[in-house]
């Protein structure tokens, strides 16, 4: 994988425009038929991939690495979004951006330093997500709220897919809604479902990270195409 396969304009979104996206968390797809389910639901119009990096250590879960990244690369042209579960994001930065990573997201819980990790990061010429757990102020991130491009509201505990959404999050959403330049992402990540990614966008989220209510479907597809619409729906009525 080239440095030119980044940040690469043949992406279907740089995520710089504010509209709802909902991103797909291949951690709950068919680990037997990744290249598929990833054909599936860029298909039925998924612009994002939530990627989910576990090492075990900041999360008892460990998932998968940079080189199933780098094997998915060229079979789609969804912005990669990689959300980095791992205590050393700074160690492995470059990795995951080689891999072709288009945004990087790391957990505030895991440095003292973040514009170190920041500054890491777009060394490698990747966007920078922060995230934060559903107990994580953000007076954490308010000093690097204007160096990130995406912020990650965390609305489950990190490490599984399948968890039940956190309702008591979206203070921390409507509060950011408030802080954020329109070129700047608000992500919540956890128990999106029909019903959640109604309260999510009412709050402010533009990106909604979906797994089991996508592909826990028996139809990605439509799944994808229905938390869409919703959190359409759910924006223009609140207007
Ligand atoms: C949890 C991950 C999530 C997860 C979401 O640690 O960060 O992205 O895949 O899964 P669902 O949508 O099933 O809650
Ligand atoms: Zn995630």
């Amino acid at each position: 994988m080239t440095d030119k396969s980044r940040n690469d304009s043949n992406r279907l979104t740089d995520l710089k425009t504010k509209q709802l996206r909902v991103a797909p968390s291949l951690l709950a797809a068919d680990f037997c038929h990744l290249k598929e389910q990833v054909a599936i639901v860029e298909r039925a119009g998924a612009e994002v991939l939530h990627l989910d990096v576990m090492d075990g250590h900041f999360v008892p879960n460990i998932s998968f690495g940079p080189g199933l990244i780098a094997h998915l690369r060229p079979e789609s042209k969804m912005f990669f979004d990689t959300h980095l579960m791992i205590d050393e994001p700074t160690r492995y930065a470059e990795a995951f951006a080689k891999a072709g990573s288009d945004l990087i997201t790391f957990h505030i819980e895991v440095t003292k330093n973040p514009i170190e990790v920041i500054d890491e990061i777009r060394k490698h010429n990747c966007c920078v997500g922060v995230s934060i757990n559903p107990t994580t102020g953000i007076d954490t991130i308010e000093a690097i709220l204007p160096k990130v491009d995406l912020v990650l509201v965390m609305s489950v505990w990190p490490g599984f897919g399948g968890q039940s959404f956190i309702a008591d999050v979206l203070t921390k959403v409507r509060q950011l809604r408030e802080r954020l330049r329109d070129d700047q992402r608000l992500e919540i990540d956890g128990g999106i479902d029909p019903e959640t990614i109604i309260q999510a966008a009412a709050a402010g989220a533009d990106t909604f990270v979906a797994g089991t209510s996508v592909f826990g479907d028996p139809a990605p597809a439509d799944a994808f195409e229905r938390l869409t619409r919703t959190a359409q729906t759910a924006i223009s009525t609140a207007k």
